[in-house]
């Protein structure tokens, strides 16, 4: 049965949720799951921007077959090669023979990589800058390389507003019906996913995903509709979102607050987060989040970690080295290219203490733009009362930094 959903009176949503997968690229778990947009436009021509994944093809073909209501589909209009949009394209060559394909160069060579008959169909390889009409409707192409793969485009309609942003200004999060952003409370269901999704993926690209926004600025003001490859749809408050994406990429923190991960095996270290914590909560600072780094998801502390300004990393020592999953969060941290933050250590080992010097020469040594607090807690197995003082001034420093105050 078709499932559509009505963007304007000749645009429409055909794309597919999806709650079956458990892994996002086989790598981010999607609890709430997934949505592969994919949209026709009904003009004096037929047009589907990209298709979906392959666990979305057969909702695609029922959903085309009922919009285009036995008109033929004229183009294939391809904003990105990524499968968990592209690998329906070969179904869709294959159903709609006379199908025309649009798209640009890297994205062609890509297509013949990933083995797609494309040869049988006429090709229209586009550039940035370049319109197309398909009748009442012109569109033109922005390229948006490395937002996510290198051939990645925007089309923008110039006759109806709507941006087709390929990965910009997708989130997880299946749509489940409600195909607009403000058709959901976006701000308080959407924008952790939105943000874990965008950061996870993209965050090592920001210089590129501000690229994309600069290109974007002088028509702003013209874009009525963003229409992502995943998530809502957004035709009210655009600059709410659009503002989120500039915070994040730039890797400027959401809000002042502090988030402590700490990596625990017996609970001592998770006693020293919790009590820091709580002297950080009696001072005023409420706005401060807490996690196990051994069960929480990284994508979920990567998300975390940029929305938070101030990042506190409690580890024990692990065979003279870092906790493996604090370890593991911290490559995770560099390997996006995360920066402009301020961190402070608590450290604990019942012998040879280590992972604070350690973690202190990753962020020195590993990370950009980083600042470093000089109080540390030194933990020696466990948190005694002695250590009372530490804590203290470790609580105090960040707070002083959160108050802008020098260290
Ligand atoms: Fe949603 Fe880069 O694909």
């Amino acid at each position: 049965m078709y499932n559509i959903r009505k963007v304007t009176d000749d645009l429409f949503w055909v794309g597919a949720n999806d709650h079956r997968l458990a892994l996002f690229e086989n790598c981010f778990p999607i609890p709430r799951g997934v949505s592969y947009n994919a949209y026709v436009l009904l003009d004096e021509k037929t047009v589907l921007f990209d298709t979906v994944d392959w666990a979305g093809c057969r909702q695609l073909l029922e959903n085309l077959e009922y919009v285009l209501d036995g008109r033929p589909l004229d183009y294939l209009l391809v904003n990105h090669l990524e499968p968990d949009h592209a690998a329906s394209i070969d179904i869709i060559l294959k159903t709609y023979p006379d199908v025309k394909i649009i798209t640009n160069e890297k994205a062609f060579l890509l297509m013949r990589q990933f083995g797609f008959s494309i040869d049988e169909h006429e090709q229209i390889t586009v550039a940035e800058g370049d319109t197309f009409s398909f009748g009442t409707h012109t569109v033109t192409f922005v390229a948006a390389p490395m937002v996510h793969w290198p051939e990645a485009m925007v089309t923008f309609d110039t006759t109806n507003g709507a941006l087709f942003s390929a990965d910009a200004f997708g989130t997880f999060g299946a749509l489940d019906g409600k195909l607009f952003a403000d058709e959901v409370d976006f701000d308080r269901d959407w924008l952790d996913d939105a943000r874990r999704y965008l950061v996870n993926i993209v965050g090592k690209y920001g210089p590129h995903i501000q690229l994309l926004l600069k290109k974007a600025g002088p028509i702003l003001g013209d874009i009525k509709y963003i229409c992502p490859l995943h998530g809502p749809v957004w035709r009210e408050n655009l600059m709410y979102f659009i503002e989120k994406y500039d915070t994040w990429s730039k890797y400027l923190p959401e809000k002042k607050g502090v988030l402590i991960v700490y990596a625990s095996m017996y609970g001592n270290t998770e006693n020293a987060a919790q009590a820091l914590a709580g002297r950080l909560c009696e001072k005023g600072m409420t706005d401060v989040a807490i996690y196990d780094v051994s069960s929480t998801d990284v994508s979920q502390l990567i998300s975390e970690a940029w929305k938070y300004s101030h990042i506190v990393l409690a580890s024990v020592t692990y065979n003279l080295g870092i906790y493996p999953a604090m370890h593991n969060f911290l490559m995770d941290m560099k390997a996006l290219n995360f920066q402009k933050r301020t961190f402070a250590i608590i450290e604990n080992g019942s012998w040879a203490c280590r992972s604070g010097d350690l973690m202190s020469a990753f962020i020195e040594d590993e990370m950009k733009y980083m600042d470093l607090l000089n109080e540390r807690v030194s933990l020696a197995s466990s948190l005694g009362a002695g250590k009372a003082g530490e804590l203290e001034a470790l609580a105090n420093a960040l707070i002083d930094s959160l108050e802008g105050k020098e260290d």
